[in-house]
């Protein structure tokens, strides 16, 4: 059992509470996560990403599907996400599987995108090797007198995954590093084990 009050049985309705606490802190990019995915091999990367939407489903966030993020997602679908709050002394970790979102829901988030990022993810091929700034900018420029005064489709390369958790943990500083350590883990959709880590 868990003695502390202060955590909801429901870890989506724990993320969102704290991810409140962090808007309302008005931290700078408090929707920052890092994300963890590994090649096949095992090997693993990260960088950080925006998370885009939150609910029982899972965390979305919008990415190119030819970078490197997206080629070990396909290799391995297994990811896990890193918030870090610094002001409240909070870390989230979030573990799980990754999907890729339906095409009309990253068509909506693509179309209220602002134009000039619509006409990045039109011109980058993310990860890959380039032969310098002059070749991007020119790569935009022409594209982006090419459809003056149309609208921007989603290009079929770029969209959106959800990760979806099998284990979150809630970190919260605690005096003389006594931290308190919230893990909720499930298997498929049986209901969430709630335990409390050693810091
Ligand atoms: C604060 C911050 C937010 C970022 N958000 C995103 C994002 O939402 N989507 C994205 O594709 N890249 C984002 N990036 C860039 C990524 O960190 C990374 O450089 C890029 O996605 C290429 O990663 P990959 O080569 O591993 O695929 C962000 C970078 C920073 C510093």
């Amino acid at each position: 059992m868990i003695e502390s009050q202060q955590f909801d049985p429901d870890p989506f309705k724990q993320f969102t509470l704290w991810f409140a606490d962090a808007e309302q802190a008005e931290l700078p990019l408090h929707n920052a996560m890092t994300l963890a995915t590994a090649s096949r091999a095992g090997m693993p990367s990260a960088r950080m990403v925006l998370l885009k939407e939150v609910d029982a489903r899972g965390f979305v966030f919008y990415t190119n599907y030819q970078g490197r993020k997206a080629r070990e997602l396909k290799e391995n679908p297994f990811a896990s996400l890193v918030f870090y709050w610094q002001p409240l002394s909070r870390q989230v970790r979030v573990e799980g599987t990754v999907e890729m979102l339906a095409s009309r829901e990253s068509d909506r988030y693509f179309a209220s995108r602002p134009r000039g990022h619509q006409l990045e993810a039109h011109v980058s091929a993310q990860s890959q090797v380039i032969k310098d700034r002059l070749f991007l900018e020119e790569q935009f420029k022409a594209f982006t007198e090419m459809v003056a005064g149309q609208d921007v489709p989603r290009p079929e390369h770029w969209g959106g995954y959800r990760l979806i958790p099998n284990t979150l943990e809630f970190w919260q500083e605690g005096e003389h590093r006594l931290h308190d350590r919230l893990r909720y883990r499930r298997h498929d959709n049986d209901p969430w084990v709630i335990e409390r880590l050693a810091p």
